[in-house]
């Protein structure tokens, strides 16, 4: 009897790292960024490309981690919620999020802000209607809905830095 063959490892460029991570290369992004490189800010929620809670930009579009394989992001550029800021300077998105206590058990708040990104980054003079088409596919069970709208609105380059409570 032969042994299987070794699995090769798959190259993912994270958070500006090169990772070469050995698994099979159907296996879910998530999985690959939560188990091998530690990186358990996208979270796993439906499982089916429906809640957005796993959601990591590949080359800058928000993409569903749970239901793309490795092999499909080989080579591209993966960015976490965890890149978006660095030590001691957090990204606008992740201060807005708090000044507006933009969450509630904060399952789906990495997803958001990562969605919130790209969005800000292509069109950074967007309005409530865009933000809210923008966050369709991203649900949040706690009802945070319309502050996370209003921490959005707040990353605005254009916004001011008060953003309430309420
Ligand atoms: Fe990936 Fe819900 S866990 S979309």
């Amino acid at each position: 009897m032969s042994a299987a063959p070794a699995a090769e490892p798959v190259r993912l460029h994270v958070n500006g790292v090169e990772h070469d991570v050995v698994c099979d290369p159907d296996t879910p992004l998530l999985y690959a960024l939560r188990n091998d490189l530690g990186l358990v800010g996208a979270k796993f929620g439906c499982g089916l490309g429906l809640c957005g809670a796993c959601n990591v930009l590949v080359d800058g579009h928000p993409t569903h981690s749970c239901d793309t394989p490795v092999w499909a992001v080989a080579g591209k550029r993966i960015t976490t919620v965890e890149g978006l800021g660095q030590d001691g300077r957090p990204h606008r998105l992740q201060e807005t999020f708090v000044e507006a206590q933009a969450l509630q058990c904060g399952y789906c708040t990495s997803g958001m802000i990562v969605t919130a990104a790209a969005l800000l980054e292509r069109e950074p003079e967007v309005d409530e209607a865009g933000v809210r088409r923008a966050l369709d596919g991203n649900l949040c069970r706690c009802g945070a809905h319309n502050r996370i709208v209003r921490a959005v609105l707040c990353a605005r380059p254009c916004a001011g830095r008060a953003t309430g409570t309420t």
